[in-house]
């Protein structure tokens, strides 16, 4: 495997149900390799998305580690983990979460609006616009940049989520289920948009209980009640 971005230290994440403890992960670890398209199969309630979150830094693991370029993320300050998320890391989910009312161009947008104070957006309006319209164009929703969600196809919507987790040059891209809400034809095209990104060196990782999209991935892991199965 090449030089790890990212690295899972024996990672555990409990809920707590009332005084009920239920253990959803038991004891994690990976390694994902720069530039690699790795694929977490699993079954439903298997962990998948708890995993995802925490490797992507948007929860905090009970126990254990993630590594991201080396530093323990968990170890330094949410603020240093924000920061992080912003420039380093893109999710991309099943149910797509774009913003109703906002068009194709505004939602790919949104990232950085939030993340500009104020103040400064009109100074950067013109570059961010110009680099959501070219991630747009290279995912082939140019000429969809102004229609509103509803008025997508679902790999448009996909293909639109995709374009906003990726405006801000993450390095890499965590997908919880991309292709879940889609038919098999409209999956598969997700899945070669997927690969396509991963062979220009974004680093993938997707996680998924459809074996034969899996497939298509550089490494499976198998996720089972919260273990990965240890393969020969
Ligand atoms: N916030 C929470 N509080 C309590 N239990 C939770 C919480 N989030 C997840 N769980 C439980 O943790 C287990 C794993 O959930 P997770 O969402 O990670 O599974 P998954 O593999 O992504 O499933 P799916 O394929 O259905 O998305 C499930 O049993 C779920 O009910
Ligand atoms: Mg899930």
């Amino acid at each position: 495997m090449s030089e790890p971005i990212l690295q899972a230290r024996g990672l555990v994440k409990d809920y707590w149900m009332g005084a009920a403890r239920l253990r959803v992960l038991h004891g994690v670890g990976l390694d994902v390799g720069r530039g690699e398209f790795l694929c977490i199969l699993g079954p439903s309630g298997s962990g998948k998305s708890t995993l995802l979150h925490l490797m992507g830094l948007l929860d905090r693991p009970t126990e254990g580690q993630v590594l991201f370029e080396g530093e323990d993320a968990f170890a330094r300050p949410k603020r240093w983990r924000d920061r992080l998320r912003n420039e380093a890391i893109g999710f991309v989910f099943q149910f797509y979460h774009l913003m109703p009312d906002l068009s194709v161009l505004e939602n790919t947008l949104l990232p950085a609006m939030i993340r500009t104070p104020l103040v400064r957006w009109p100074l950067v309006r013109g570059r961010e616009r110009r680099r959501a319209e070219e991630v747009l164009g290279d995912l082939g929703l140019r000429d969809r940049k102004g229609h509103l969600p509803t008025e997508l196809s679902g790999g448009e919507r996909q293909r639109a989520a995709i374009a906003r987790a990726l405006v801000h040059r993450p390095r890499v891209l965590f997908a919880d289920e991309p292709t879940g809400n889609l038919d098999t034809a409209t999956g598969g095209e997700i899945m070669r948009v997927l690969a396509r990104l991963n062979r220009k060196g974004l680093t993938v990782v997707m996680v998924t209980h459809d074996e034969r999209l899996a497939r298509q991935a550089h490494r499976l892991l198998h996720l089972v009640d919260g273990r990965l199965l240890q393969r020969p």
